[in-house]
Order: C-alpha cells, then sequence, then structure tokens
C-alpha cells in the first residue's frame, strides 16, 4: 500500500496527482478547495507544492470548475469510508443535486438524516450556497 502524502485527509500521492491532472489543478490551494488536502495541519505542504511542481513542470493546466458530481465522488464519498450508505450522483437542476443513497444493512434510521446534513453542507460550501440534496 503506497504511503498517504496527506495523513488528515488520508490522500496518497498517486490520488492526488490523479485528481490535480483530472481537474486542471495547479496549487496547494486549489486542491485544498477541491478535496480538503492540505487543509488540516499543514505538514504536508511543502510535499503538495512539490508533487504539483513536478507534475505541471511540462504541461499547462487548465482548472475544471468543481460540479456537484466531481464533489460527491472526491470531496464526500472518500470521507464515508464504511459509513451507513453507499452514494451515487444522480443529476443536477441548478441549485438542486439529485443523489442515490443505498443504506447498509446495518444503517440506523436516524443515519440518512446526518447524511442529509452532511452532503448539503459540503455541497453549499463547494458547489453553491443555496444547493439543495434530495436523496433517491
Ligand atoms: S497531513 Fe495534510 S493537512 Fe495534515
Amino acid at each position: 500500500m503506497e504511503p498517504r502524502l496527506c495523513h488528515c485527509f488520508g490522500f496518497t500521492p498517486a490520488e492526488l496527482q490523479k485528481l490535480a491532472l483530472e481537474r486542471g489543478i495547479a496549487t496547494p490551494a486549489e486542491l485544498t478547495a477541491a478535496v480538503q488536502a492540505g487543509g488540516g495541519c499543514g505538514t504536508c505542504a511543502p510535499d503538495l507544492e512539490r508533487l504539483l511542481e513536478e507534475l505541471w513542470k511540462d504541461r499547462k493546466p487548465v482548472l475544471r470548475p468543481l460540479t456537484p458530481d466531481l464533489i460527491v465522488r472526491d470531496a464526500i464519498r472518500p470521507f464515508l469510508g464504511r459509513g451507513a450508505f453507499e452514494l451515487e450522483f444522480v443529476d443536477v437542476d441548478q441549485a438542486s443535486v439529485r443523489i442515490r443513497a443505498v443504506a447498509r444493512p446495518d444503517a440506523c434510521a436516524e443515519a440518512a438524516e446526518t447524511l442529509r446534513v452532511f452532503v448539503e453542507k459540503r455541497l453549499k460550501e463547494m458547489y453553491r450556497p443555496d444547493a439543495a440534496v434530495t436523496f433517491v
């Protein structure tokens, strides 16, 4: 197993490189905005800087906007780990984001509301302040 580069948020160098390439992320601040890597204790900041410098030394990044599907994939699902639900982005219409949430057998009744609050908060922070989530 590859060692983690950002221990606070659990990302390996390969995962961060893949994200940066896909999304055109060129700075540690953009990486933090996208997936929070580097946004905790900050001890990984020099390594993040080196990783991004190396990645973009021979090419030019074009930053892709954050969309709800990417936010769900990169900034919500990794934090759920072995939580009570599996999430899948369905679609978005303006501020209304529809997400399929499949409960694991051991999910308690309150877990769905906890999850909805967490997902909606993250989408309001990263997508738009009036984002609303519907589970389908
Ligand atoms: S190790 Fe990356 S923010 Fe703490």
